[in-house]
């Protein structure tokens, strides 16, 4: 796609520099720039352009949005500011923009980001999905690496897995790799990245699917504050559609955070001797001042034996609360594929855990569509 770029820019220099990057960008023009916005407003249209770069640090800031959109209404608008700001990014996005980079930014920069918005529409279309535990040991770290795979194989659109497990978390070993980058670093250049820089602290393990591994030593969880991790997860947004994440079990600050940030948060537990139900609980009473509970908080059973409707059904009505899946006890799978470093549901894709993942995924994507979730 070409583009035809109108900068408004009320820095002088700024407005110099950055018109300069559009003209040396391959399949970027430089339409029209201005210093002055209402110019901007008035005489643009002849330009005809289709991006627009807007800034949005000057007098009007957001506000400025709208009346672009009013008389660009087939240009894709892109925000501009000084520095990320997750609340400004978002309210951008909110009011129509397509994304917001960090200014100033380089030709690869500007590229990644319209490359960004052009694959996934916008941040909006983003899903959270947030996995919680009650105790240790519930099988989450192995469903969320299979049902990411399940996602993008499905949707072909990009899944990204955040390792907040801080002092636990084992997706690198899970996924065999050996990161240079982890959420340590990535929280603490949140400050100075935008979300096309952060897209490189992400490992790609298949394709669409990229991790961000959690920390090496567990002394590190000191390292990643509650703040930045918002930020984190708030800047992933507009890199992937769905985004996983890995929280340590319990309810914790950042468990706490992560759910607060989630479009779903999972509830999941392995069943083992017979308190699962109880812990489940109790787990659920945490979120019950959650105005959209119903809606928002899911809940999960791993190793339930035999895994089949009638299970489901006895375990929702123990709980007096709807169970969303159950995932069976396929133990020897899972270790097989583990000491293979792949993935249950590549080596035994006609598996029942497979097909159980395979199910969520539908529904996770299927409920984005607005259809209901299934009944059982
Ligand atoms: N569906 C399953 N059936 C049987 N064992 C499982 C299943 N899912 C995971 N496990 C095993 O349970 C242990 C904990 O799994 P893991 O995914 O690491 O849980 P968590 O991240 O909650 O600690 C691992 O040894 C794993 O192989
Ligand atoms: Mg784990």
């Amino acid at each position: 796609m070409e583009y035809r770029v109108l900068l408004a820019e009320s820095d002088r220099l700024m407005l110099e520099r950055l018109g300069q990057v559009v003209n040396d960008t391959p399949n970027f023009t430089l339409a029209a720039k201005f210093q002055n916005v209402s110019d901007a407003l008035g005489q643009g249209t002849v330009f005809n352009p289709n991006l627009i770069l807007l800034d949005i640090e000057q007098p009007g800031g957001m506000g400025l949005i709208d009346e672009f959109k009013k008389v660009y209404p087939t240009a894709a608008i892109l925000c501009m500011g000084e520095k990320w700001q997750a609340e400004n990014a978002s309210h951008s996005v909110k009011a129509g923009a397509k994304g917001y980079i960090i200014k100033p930014f380089t030709g690869v920069e500007l590229q990644e980001t319209v490359d960004t918005f052009s694959r996934l529409g916008s941040e909006a279309g983003s899903e959270t999905l947030v996995f919680f535990s009650p105790k240790g040991k519930s099988g989450k770290t192995t469903l969320i690496a299979n049902l990411a795979m399940a996602l993008a194989r499905k949707t072909r659109e990009p899944v990204g897995i955040i390792d907040a497990d801080l002092q636990f978390g084992d997706m690198a070993v899970f996924f065999n790799l050996a990161p240079q980058t982890t959420i340590v670093e990535a929280v603490r250049d949140t400050k100075f990245l935008s979300p096309a820089s952060l897209s490189s602290y992400y490992m790609p393990v298949a394709p669409n699917v990229s991790v961000l591994c959690g920390t090496k030593t567990p002394n590190m969880i000191d390292k990643v504050s509650i703040h930045r991790l918002e930020n984190l997860i708030a800047m992933s947004r507009s890199l992937f559609r769905y985004i996983l994440i890995d929280v340590p079990a319990g309810f914790n600050p950042t468990s706490i955070a992560a759910a607060e940030a989630s479009t779903t948060t999972f509830v999941m537990s392995m069943i083992n001797g017979g308190y699962e139900i109880d812990h489940m609980k109790r787990a659920l009473d945490i979120f019950r001042d959650w105005e959209d509970m119903e809606t928002r908080v899911k809940t999960i059973f791993t190793r339930v034996e035999p895994c089949d409707s009638r299970s489901k059904l006895e375990l929702s009505q123990k709980l007096g609360y709807p169970v969303t899946e159950i995932i069976p006890n396929e133990y020897t799978i899972v270790s097989d594929a583990a000491d293979k470093g792949k993935m249950a549901t590549d080596i035994r894709p006609d598996s029942p855990l497979s097909r159980q993942v395979d199910r969520l995924a539908d529904n996770i994507i299927g409920r984005q569509h607005r259809i209901r979730w299934a009944a059982s």
